[in-house]
């Protein structure tokens, strides 16, 4: 097993302003199914073919944006080992008792450099539906929607870029996938804790904690084109696509949650390795970078983020 420590992103929690609506996009228009309401509201959504409680958490609040992200790791004792690693860098942690969420372990938690709230936590029980352990169909319950088969990555904006990316590297032992490079200094981070080309990415920015997108993945090329046909026919706000980035290389499409909060859904995408090198783009490829068909950016995608 070569996996350990941090695995893979666990769960974001996103806030929403109206709850039924949020609760509507993500089920129907995205493809999710909802696992539960907890007492205070939240509601708790996964993709049928993820095992594990919940990956998506909607808390209604009065502005919208990002909570905080959740990374899985192997086993509970990644948690002191971590904690150690993390105090030792300078930051602080604090704790999060099993079931503050309905299905997950205790957490740690702590503040990094851009402003983002990351936790970690080990252990979450699964919940239904899920293509099971015996005997497994290609999926417990037909795709419907976008057919997103899990929560992937996020995306957020925030300061402090190459300190965050220090940070990471050093602390959680992320790698860096792939790195923005301007005159004048690093732009952006493509991080990866497994074999993704990325399970987080930081852009630098004025203001601390800021969401760019949550993204999904999705089965193919071809789902991206149906994810672009219900945006259409449902009159979904949406930002660009379907193009490809040259950066992670994924197929892509992004558009907005009925709060503002941007969404992306996406296909393919590199196998990494953690002896690879970090792949460098600077200011004179960077359209092709971020939208390898249209070769430059638009100005919403750099300047909307909740
Ligand atoms: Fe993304």
């Amino acid at each position: 097993m070569a996996l350990n420590g941090v695995l893979r992103p666990g769960f974001a929690q996103i806030r929403v302003l109206d709850m039924p609506a949020a609760v509507e996009f993500y089920t129907k228009r995205i493809g999710l199914v909802q696992v539960a309401e907890g007492a205070d509201g939240r509601v708790y959504l996964k993709s049928a073919e993820e095992y594990d409680h919940h990956s998506i958490v909607l808390r209604r609040a009065g502005e919208a944006g990002i909570d905080l992200l959740a990374f899985k790791c192997l086993k509970d004792s990644d948690l002191d080992h971590f904690q150690q690693r993390v105090e030792s860098y300078g930051l602080g942690v604090d704790h999060v008792s099993a079931g503050e969420q309905p299905g997950v372990g205790r957490r740690i938690g702590f503040t990094v450099q851009t402003g983002h709230r990351i936790e970690l936590y080990a252990d979450a029980d699964e919940s239904a539906p899920n293509p099971g352990h015996l005997n497994p169909e290609i999926w417990p319950l037909e795709p419907h929607g976008m057919a997103a088969r899990r929560y992937d990555h996020a995306l957020v904006y925030g300061p402090n870029i190459d300190q965050t990316l220090d940070f990471f590297e050093k602390a959680l032992d992320f790698k860096c996938a792939e790195r923005i490079d301007l005159p004048d200094g690093t732009l952006a981070v493509w991080l990866s804790c497994g074999m993704k080309a990325h399970d987080i990415a930081f852009v630098k920015h004025p203001e601390p904690g800021k969401l760019h997108h949550v993204a999904f993945e999705l089965k193919d090329w071809n789902a991206v084109g149906h994810a672009a046909d219900i945006i259409t026919r449902f009159d979904v706000s949406i930002d660009i696509g379907p193009t490809r980035h040259g950066i992670t290389q994924g197929q892509t499409i992004y558009f907005f949650d009925p709060s503002g909060n941007r969404c992306e859904v996406f296909a393919g995408g590199y196998t990494y390795y953690p002896d690879l090198k970090t792949r460098v783009w600077d200011e004179t490829q960077l359209g092709k970078g971020i939208f390898y068909y249209e070769r430059q950016l638009n100005e919403a995608f750099l300047s909307v983020v909740t």
